[in-house]
C-alpha cells in the first residue's frame, strides 16, 4: 500500500494544471456504448475511478484502444447487459451504466452499488425515474434487473436534484420513443458536458445547466471525439492548499462560475481571488479569517466533493467555522484524522464545528475516502514537521498525481510505493 510523506511549510506559488473532470468522464465513458462508431475521449485522467469504468465497458464487450492522452471505445462489440458486481463495488458510480445498457439492450443487471465511504448512496430516483420511462425492474439477491419493451419518454419529477439519477434517465432517453423532461434536474457542470458530448453524437438534449433537461429520442447516435471539461473539485482542491499555506496560484481551465461557491467563501477567509476566463489567480498570506458558516448544497451551492478540503483550511484559521454537510451522512471520517494533528473538530451529526488553532503537527494519519485524503494531504501541507498518510488509494481515484501537481507548485509531497 502506497503512502505520502508530506513535509509541511512551505507556501505555494506557480501554476497548475487541471485533469479532465473525473465526475464528467465517467458518464462520458457510460455513453459510449450507445454510439452506433467509434467514440474518443481525450485526455481522459489516469485515475483508479476511470480505469475500472474502462473495464466495465471491456467486460460488456466492447474494444478499448489507447493512445496518448486518449482512448478510443467501439461500443458496436458490446454483447452483454451485466455489469460485473465485482467492479460495481469498486465503482458505485458504475450505476449509472444502468440508462446506457438499457438504451443498448433494453435490459440491465447490476450488483445493488450499496453504500460507501461516504454515505447510503441510495438509487432510488434513478430507479423510479427509469420505471416511468416503462422499464421493469425486481431488485432480488443484491441484483437490480432491469429490462423493457420499449423505453417511451415521460416527464419525471426528481424529488432531490440527484445527479447520477439526472444522468442515468438522460442515457435512457436518447433513443426512447418521444420527449421526456426531467424536471428539478441536477445543475451541475458536469450535466452540462453530458449534454454536449451526447449532442455530439446526435441526440437531442437541451435544458442541462437549469433544472428542466428536455430530451427527444432519436433513432441513432454516431461517433464522437470529445475532450471533456477540467476537474473544477480538482482546481478546488488545489486552490485550498494554496489558500491555508499561503502564496499565489494559478489555476487554468476552470472558470470562475464553476466555482463560485468556494471562491465567495475563501474570499471570505480573506484571499485575494482574480479570475479571467478559465483562469483563477488566487493571494494568500496563510493567515486566514475563519469563516462562520458553510452548507453544502447542490450546484451551485459550496459543493460537498470540496467540505473535506475546505475543513482542513478551517482547521488553522482564526476563529470558528461550522460546517453543515446538507447531502451525505458520514463525510465527517476525516475530523478524527485531523484532530490526531491537533486540529480542534467537533462533529455532531451533518454539523463539524472547527476552532481555529495556530498550527498543526505532523502525524500519521490515513485517508478514509477520496476527498478526505485530499484533506489530509492539505492539512499536512500547513503542518509543522512530517505527516505520513496511508490508504491513499483513495486519493488515486479521483487524482492524476496529487503530488506531482502540488510539487509543482512547491509543496513536498512524496510517495513510498508498497510500504
Ligand atoms: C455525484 O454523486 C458525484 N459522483 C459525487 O462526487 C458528488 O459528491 C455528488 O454527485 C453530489 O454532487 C459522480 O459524479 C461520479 P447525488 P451522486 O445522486 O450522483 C441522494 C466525488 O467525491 N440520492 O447527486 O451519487 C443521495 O443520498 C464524488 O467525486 C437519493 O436520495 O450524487 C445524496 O444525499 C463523491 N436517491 C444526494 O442525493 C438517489 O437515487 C446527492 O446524491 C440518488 C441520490
Amino acid at each position: 500500500m502506497d503512502k505520502f510523506v508530506v513535509q509541511g511549510g512551505a507556501k505555494l506559488y506557480g501554476r497548475v494544471k487541471i485533469q479532465a473532470a473525473k465526475n464528467a468522464v465517467l458518464p462520458l465513458l457510460a455513453a459510449s456504448v450507445l454510439a452506433d462508431d467509434l467514440v474518443t475521449i481525450r485526455d481522459l485522467p489516469h485515475i483508479t475511478d476511470a480505469e475500472n469504468m474502462l473495464h466495465i465497458l471491456s467486460e460488456l464487450g466492447c474494444g478499448i484502444v489507447r493512445g496518448d492522452g486518449y482512448v478510443t471505445i467501439d461500443g458496436r462489440n458490446a454483447v452483454s447487459h451485466e455489469i460485473p458486481s465485482t467492479l460495481t463495488r469498486e465503482l458505485r458510480s458504475s450505476v449509472f451504466m444502468l440508462g446506457s445498457v438499457l438504451t443498448r439492450f433494453r435490459r440491465a443487471k447490476i450488483s445493488y452499488p450499496g453504500g460507501c465511504d461516504i454515505g447510503l448512496r441510495p438509487i432510488d430516483l434513478h430507479l423510479s425515474g427509469l420505471k416511468r420511462l416503462g422499464v421493469t425492474i425486481i431488485e432480488e439477491n443484491g441484483y437490480v434487473i432491469c429490462s423493457a419493451e420499449k423505453l417511451r419518454g415521460a416527464d419525471i419529477l426528481l424529488d432531490f436534484p440527484s445527479v447520477g439519477a439526472t444522468e442515468n434517465i438522460m442515457l435512457a432517453a436518447v433513443k426512447a420513443e418521444g420527449k421526456t423532461v426531467i424536471r428539478n434536474a441536477a445543475k451541475e457542470p458536469e450535466i452540462v458536458d453530458l449534454q454536449n458530448f451526447l449532442s455530439r453524437m446526435g441526440a437531442d438534449v437541451s435544458g442541462a445547466g437549469g433544472d428542466t433537461v428536455e430530451i427527444t429520442g432519436v433513432k441513432r447516435l454516431h461517433g464522437v471525439d470529445y475532450t471533456p471539461m477540467k476537474d473544477r473539485i480538482e482546481a478546488g482542491t488545489f486552490l485550498i492548499a494554496a489558500a491555508s499555506c499561503g502564496g499565489e496560484i494559478e489555476t487554468e481551465g476552470v472558470s470562475e462560475e464553476n466555482i463560485a461557491a468556494l471562491l465567495h467563501k475563501l474570499r471570505e477567509n480573506g484571499c485575494k481571488i482574480t479570475a479571467k476566463g478559465d483562469k483563477i489567480r488566487l493571494r494568500s498570506s496563510g493567515d486566514l479569517k475563519a469563516a462562520s458558516l458553510v452548507e453544502t448544497l447542490p450546484f451551485p451551492g459550496f459543493p460537498t466533493d470540496m467540505q473535506a478540503q475546505y475543513a482542513a483550511l478551517s482547521a488553522t484559521a482564526r476563529g470558528t467555522a461550522v460546517i453543515v454537510e446538507n447531502l451525505f451522512e458520514t463525510r465527517y471520517k476525516y475530523a478524527g484524522e485531523l484532530k490526531k494533528m491537533g486540529a480542534d473538530v467537533t462533529v455532531r451529526g451533518r454539523t463539524a464545528v472547527i476552532r481555529g488553532v495556530e498550527k498543526l503537527h505532523g502525524a500519521e494519519v490515513s485517508a478514509c475516502d477520496l476527498r478526505g485524503g485530499a484533506a489530509l494531504v492539505i492539512a499536512g501541507l500547513q503542518a509543522d514537521g512530517l505527516t505520513r498518510i496511508s490508504r491513499i488509494e483513495h486519493i488515486d481515484r479521483g487524482y492524476e498525481s496529487i503530488e506531482r501537481d502540488l510539487g509543482v507548485l512547491g509543496a513536498h509531497v512524496r510517495r513510498e510505493t508498497g510500504t
